[in-house]
């Protein structure tokens, strides 16, 4: 097997499966990114997806976690799928047609080629269990984005650690948002991008101290310093981005994110990534660690660790997956024994059949013998 990265697309797969069933006891490998409100999380997201498609907005803007798996696809791939033959016109289908995509859990089957509908359809959910008026639920919206231009990851975003709580908030809202992000990154095979804006004083990161709590060894942590352009003139993260000043095993990446004014001038995110690139490339202090810098770099870090870490996880998943199959047989037993024949019954059936198809691709993965999953 070339590289491990063909097995998230299964894991991602296997994740629906847990969530359908119900069960979540499986540590799957997810990234989440922490950090206090308007730090630049949904800015970080969208450049990593290389899509405008988050909602935004000053103030507290997200308020489910949202699970978003991204899915690398291969445009002949997607040719193939829209278009059966190759003739003269081939290559005008293939301009024409969206070339990525997104679909969400809650509405199976309906394919969102609109990233501006993806927004609101984000929107309208988090509205309809959270309320309007600015009230949080744990209850995650799961999103996939199917592209040739992403790397295959799966990221969580959460709501922002706030102090003062505002509309329909609770009195302890920032307990309640903290408690909630601890919800996924307590989680041992959870990486956390942890998010702190250069503009402010490192000792004062809320997302460090998070972080702290359940990665104390800074093992699975990932600094990320955003606002690089928005310090003092004057002044540089540059110890910081060394890890001179905080230690993280991982270390920490530097970022220049869409300012509000690129966003009001519809800066594109791939002309953002540009600026971004040549910000570091010309900057007299961090044009000499210009190649550890920027949303590109921590893209390429993300994936890297993600697949150590899914390396290491892979047996202990085997095992827990092979204790579902188990215990779902025997349930299904029971329900036949009893003459329960429901649609419970053959939900369950369903299910045990995804999970052993799963666990048989997880063991031939394991082995080494199989490149390519489906
Ligand atoms: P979130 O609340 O953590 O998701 O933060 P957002 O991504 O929504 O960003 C909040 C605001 O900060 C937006 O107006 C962004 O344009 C701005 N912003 C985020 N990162 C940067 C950055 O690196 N530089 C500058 N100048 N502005 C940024
Ligand atoms: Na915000
Ligand atoms: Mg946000």
């Amino acid at each position: 097997m070339a590289s491990l990265e063909d097995l998230i697309p299964t894991v991602n797969k296997l994740q629906d499966v847990m969530y359908a069933s119900g069960i979540d006891t499986l540590d799957l490998p997810v990234l989440a990114v922490v950090g206090s409100q308007s730090s630049g999380k949904s800015s970080i997201l969208e450049t990593l997806v290389g899509r405008d498609f988050l909602p935004r907005g000053t103030g507290i803007v997200t308020r489910r976690p949202l699970v978003l798996q991204l899915n690398n696809i291969k445009p002949s791939s997607l040719v193939r799928d829209v278009k059966g033959d190759e003739d003269d016109d081939a290559e005008a289908t293939e301009d024409e047609k969206p070339q990525e995509w997104g679909e969400f859990l809650h509405l199976p089957g309906k394919k969102f080629y609109d990233f501006d509908e993806i927004r609101h359809e984000i929107e309208h959910e988090t509205a309809r269990i959270a309320g309007k008026n600015k009230g949080i639920s744990k209850l995650p919206i799961n999103l996939k984005i199917f592209s040739p231009h992403v790397l295959n990851l799966t990221l969580v975003d959460l709501p922002g650690i706030t102090k003062v709580p505002i509309g329909e908030q609770p009195i302890d809202i920032e307990k309640q948002i903290k408690n909630l992000i601890l919800d996924y990154i307590a989680t041992p095979n959870c990486l956390i991008l942890a998010v702190s804006p250069a503009n402010v004083d490192l000792v004062n990161s809320e997302s460090l101290k998070l972080a702290k709590e359940v990665d104390p060894k800074g093992r699975r942590t990932i600094g990320v310093i955003t606002k690089l352009d928005l310090m003092d003139s004057g002044t540089n993260a540059m110890d910081i981005l060394l890890g001179k000043v905080y230690p993280l095993e991982l270390g920490f990446v530097g970022i220049v994110n869409r300012s509000q004014q690129d966003i009001q001038l519809n800066i594109s995110v791939k002309q953002a990534l540009e600026n971004e690139d040549h910000y570091f490339a010309r900057h007299p202090v961090y044009r000499t660690i210009a190649n550890r810098c920027g949303t590109r770099y921590l893209a390429k870090l993300l994936n890297k660790t993600l697949m150590g870490h899914i390396r290491d996880k892979l047996p202990d998943i085997k095992t827990k997956l092979n204790m579902l199959i188990n215990q779902t047989e025997k349930d299904l037993m029971s329900f036949g024994s009893n003459g329960l024949i429901d649609k419970k019954e053959s939900k369950s059936g369903l299910i045990l059949q995804l999970m052993n198809k799963f666990a048989t691709n997880f063991i031939s993965s394991i082995d080494g013998n199989s490149s390519n999953i489906n």
